[in-house]
């Protein structure tokens, strides 16, 4: 039996910086509303025909790569975690197998939204302790700006969700005390439909509504968001899943040394932190600048907590998700 850790990290946010004041220009909203309700100041869209959920995932994947230390070939798998996939079939893990220009190996993509991440570092996590595979690369990304109403019609949800990569290699360690230590995935399908983008789907609404119908006002194919049922929902199960995987391990909340949860509000990370106790410090938190990524938060905030010096060898980190599905999950790891 083995652990697995993370070995490379690193993410990609396209250049094009939306700000606060520029979507008050398109829709009814304003700078102050967005920062007090959710500490957003700013996120970042694609250009159409510039990026794409894979092409962003990819360039992630090769600066965690290259800082892994390890060649292209040497990844026995991809995991690929999004909500926002070029197609609607196949997924995007078979496209970064071929943008990467890697063997043949297997690809997995994850349905999990905000908790993507962190379920496809705990698939990573059981391929690299039960042996089956030794580096496993796990992405999560999205392009959420070219599926969302920036109209004043769509304001509740739009101004939260930004665009971005952010990947993880995998590897396996040895000693059991360090890497990833345990990970515990929850979901609870009753709320589905609190936060959910209905069609194209095979269920409720077919694509064949949508085209007979021909309805400039059908809206089944945004976003929808129960906001406040949502945060109720979130603040709860945050910690009960931070919890869960502390006492899993013997740990108390004076043991974490950094806690990156998913960047879904500010006002979530900071009721979280209050909770907990925490410092400034032991919170990481970049949604000011890049809006809710859904699976690509963790990853991205995980990179740049990283490269900013605040995870140090033998840190107790602590990732913590929540989502649409509802789905949330945790990961304890010994750095
Ligand atoms: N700008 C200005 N006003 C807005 C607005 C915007 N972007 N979006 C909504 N409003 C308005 C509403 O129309 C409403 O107006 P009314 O009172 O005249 O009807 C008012 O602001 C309050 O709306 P409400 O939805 O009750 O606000 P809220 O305090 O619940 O904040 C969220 C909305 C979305 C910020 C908040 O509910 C939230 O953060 N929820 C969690 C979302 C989340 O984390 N999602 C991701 C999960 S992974």
């Amino acid at each position: 039996m083995y652990n697995s850790k993370i070995i490379g990290l690193g993410y990609f946010v396209p250049e094009n910086v939306v700000t606060n004041d520029d979507l008050s220009k398109i829709m009814d909203t304003n700078d102050e509303w967005i920062q007090e309700r959710t500490g957003i100041r700013e996120r970042r869209h694609v250009i159409k025909g510039e990026e794409t959920t894979t092409t962003m995932g990819v360039k992630a994947a090769k600066i965690a790569i290259e800082r892994a230390g390890i060649d292209k070939d040497d990844i026995d798998f991809i995991i690929f975690a999004t909500l926002s996939p070029d197609y609607y079939f196949p997924g995007p893990g078979v496209l970064v197998q071929r943008d990467l220009g890697i063997k043949t190996i297997g690809a997995l993509d994850v349905r999990n939204q905000c908790s993507g991440f962190v379920y496809g570092l705990s698939v990573a996590d059981q391929y690299i302790k039960s042996g089956m595979y030794k580096n496993v690369l796990v992405i999560g990304s999205e392009v959420h700006s070219t599926g969302l109403d920036f109209t004043t019609r769509g304001r509740g949800v739009s101004v939260i969700f930004g665009d971005g990569a952010g990947a993880a290699v995998m590897s396996r360690e040895e000693d059991t005390k360090k890497g990833i230590l345990s990970t515990h995935l929850h979901s609870e399908g009753q709320h589905a439909e609190e936060l959910a983008v209905i069609a194209p789907g095979m269920g409720k609404r077919w694509v064949t509504d949508i085209i007979e119908e021909n309805d400039p006002n059908d809206v089944s194919y945004l976003p929808v968001m129960n906001g406040q049922f949502v945060f109720k929902n979130a603040v709860v199960r945050f910690s009960e899943v931070i919890v869960e995987g502390l006492q899993a391990n013997g740990l108390g909340k004076e043991d974490i040394d950094l806690l990156v949860p998913h960047q879904a509000n500010l006002r979530i990370s900071q009721f979280i932190q209050r909770k907990f106790e925490l410092s400034d410090d032991q919170v990481f938190n970049n949604i000011m600048k890049y809006g809710n990524t859904t699976a690509a938060s963790i990853p991205i905030a995980l990179t740049e907590a990283w490269e900013q010096g605040r995870i140090k060898e033998g840190d107790l980190v602590v990732l913590a998700a929540f989502g649409s599905g509802f789905t949330w999950g945790s990961a304890i790891i010994r750095w």
